[in-house]
């Protein structure tokens, strides 16, 4: 058995921004951070467009980023949460800034502010089209600076709490307390257990659910599952936000690339195939519609065409600015035969970001005692109904600060816990076919793409509920009798993921942000969360 002060799970911009904050304030700390592939795998390296934050004060301000924020929310957003995390960012970015992240300049020695959907002022800090690979290097540098230790190749199966000592724990159960976290070493194929004072659960989003993402594989949910199977509190699952423009590929891959919204920031237009507009149909703001917007109107499109993806027209754009900005982009376009300069790109929907997940006060705490939550993996209220484009890095930094403050604050009366025994792998044996995981896993990706996606009904939920059934029992039915691999335990959260989302999005009888359904078109006059 293993004893840490911290364990943080999660090695992106959420997990090790609190790291770096917790250690800064007391170097003393056993801190621990767990992941479950290589340190820098994470929904964060592949973050393109960049960091929204309030820079350029004289024609920029807080109010205007509240109100996009609050705009793009459609009414769900927690003001108090917004004004936190606006009035707030600034400050976090200097701070990642400081540490040796580099972000673009224009020949003004001034930042190069980006534009995206649903902002009303050029606010996105950006380091070319590879913000999200620059931000990992600076934390992991930063990491490496303070010797905190990172244990790659970790995957946490379950949370501890009074259950394990042998007590009946339901979601009404009051002072659920977290006292570490059952975890597969993958160098041995072994469980261990890990016992900790404070545990913040930064594993990132969920978006391998779907069978089109942009997310890498990493993403499926791992923390949300916990939490839930914990008895903690879960809201908002029925926003999922699927971004308007990836690349469409023929060949098929996972995850899918991005095409960053940044483009249609600095100039890119929507069209039909023939080259015509078509977003002025849907919104006055066109392709720089928010993105639930913008990913309808799209979906719709190529119903109504019959087509596989629409385009966006950058062939209007000059060159070398093109090149500086999106490099990458650039690259994987000529990479299947798409040239942004003379061809129009391929763009189709793809699961994006989850804008729902563990419920968190104002301080990233859980429902559960000693236990935080950062990053994708929550819902702080910030992002409401839908999210603004760039606000979700922003929201991580904010939160990483706001959690370490607390933990400094509060650790030193929290002891370990006593009596919490091993993990009990008695009369498992070792999985005979894999298919019956990959298999499962496919069939699942299937039902959400096919029945909870950017456009949901009644039947189709239903339906989406009876099959994900089915799939829940022959998965738990083969981890009660397995041995626990990463394959089965991620199968069984998607499941998990799965069931949240399309039970959410029963609940919601009106049309709100990214969640669309024929049966109930038009927004309620009231607001309602659904937790789970
Ligand atoms: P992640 O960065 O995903 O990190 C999760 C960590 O948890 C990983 O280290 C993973 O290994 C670990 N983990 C997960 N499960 C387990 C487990 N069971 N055991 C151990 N470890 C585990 N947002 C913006 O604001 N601006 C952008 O420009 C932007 N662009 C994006 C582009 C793409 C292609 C994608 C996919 C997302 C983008 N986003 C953007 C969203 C943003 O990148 C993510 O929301 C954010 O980086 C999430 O950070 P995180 O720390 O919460 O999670
Ligand atoms: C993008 O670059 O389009 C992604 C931005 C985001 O998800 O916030």
């Amino acid at each position: 058995m293993i004893k840490t002060d911290v364990l943080i799970i999660g090695s992106g911009i959420g997990g090790l921004t609190t790291a770096i904050k917790i250690a800064e304030k007391m170097p003393e700390l056993k801190i621990t951070i767990l992941t479950k592939t290589n340190e820098e795998e994470s929904n964060t390296r592949y973050a393109q467009g960049g960091v929204a934050a309030v820079w350029n004060k004289e024609e920029d301000s807080y109010q205007k980023h509240l109100e996009d924020t609050l705009d793009a929310g459609d009414g769900l957003c927690n003001e108090d949460i917004v004004n936190i995390v606006v009035n707030e960012g600034p400050e976090r970015v200097q701070e990642i800034i400081d540490w040796g992240a580099r972000f673009d300049k224009n020949a003004a020695e001034k930042y190069d502010l980006g534009r995206e959907g649903g902002h009303s002022e050029n606010r996105i800090l950006h380091y070319k089209d590879l913000t999200g690979w620059e931000i990992q290097r600076t934390l992991l540098a930063k990491a490496e600076v303070l010797n905190l230790d990172i244990q790659e190749h970790y995957f946490a199966v379950d949370l501890i709490t009074q259950h394990h000592l042998g007590y009946n724990i339901t979601r009404l159960t009051p002072g659920i307390t977290c006292y570490g976290a059952h975890v597969l070493n993958k160098h041995t194929g072994k469980m261990e257990t890990i016992l900790s004072r404070m545990t913040i659960l930064a594993t990132g989003g969920a978006g391998q659910v779907y069978r089109n993402t942009t997310n890498p594989v990493i993403a499926s949910g791992d923390g949300i599952s916990m939490l839930y199977r914990a008895k903690g509190h879960i809201e908002n699952m029925e926003f999922i936000q699927f971004h308007p423009t990836a690349l469409f590929n023929p060949a098929g891959e996972n995850p899918v690339f991005l095409v960053s919204e940044a483009v249609r920031g600095y100039g890119g237009i929507l069209k039909t195939r023939d080259g015509k507009e078509f977003m002025e149909k849907y919104d006055p703001r066109k392709s720089l519609a928010p993105r639930d917007i913008v990913a309808r109107a799209i979906d719709n499109e190529m119903k109504l065409n019959g087509e596989e993806c629409m385009f966006l027209d950058c062939r209007h754009l000059d060159k070398e600015g093109f090149l500086a900005h999106f490099p990458t982009i650039y690259e994987k376009c000529k990479s299947i035969g798409v040239d942004p300069m003379e061809d129009m790109i391929p763009v189709v929907p793809a699961c994006h970001y989850v804008c729902g997940g563990i419920k968190v006060d104002d301080i990233g705490r859980s429902s559960l005692y000693n236990l935080y939550a950062c990053g994708e993996c929550t819902c702080t209220g910030l992002h409401g109904a839908n999210r603004l484009a760039s606000n979700s890095l922003l929201e991580a930094l904010v939160f990483a600060d706001r959690i370490a403050q607390d933990v400094v604050q509060n650790l030193s009366g929290v002891l370990f816990a006593e009596g919490i025994p091993e993990w009990n792998a008695t009369s498992t044996t070792d999985p005979k076919e894999m298919v019956l995981i990959t298999q499962s896993l496919k069939e699942l990706k299937e039902i959400m793409s096919s029945y909870v996606g950017i456009v949901r009904s009644n039947v189709r939920l239903k339906r989406a509920l009876d099959r994900m059934f089915l799939l829940y029992n022959e998965t738990e039915g083969l981890y009660n009798t397995t041995t626990i691999s990463p394959q089965l335990c991620e199968l069984r959260n998607l499941i998990t993921i799965g069931y949240l989302i399309t039970r959410s999005a029963s609940m919601r009888h009106e049309s709100r942000g990214l969640h669309y359904t024929t049966d109930y078109p038009v927004k309620k006059p009231f607001i309602q969360d659904s937790i789970l």
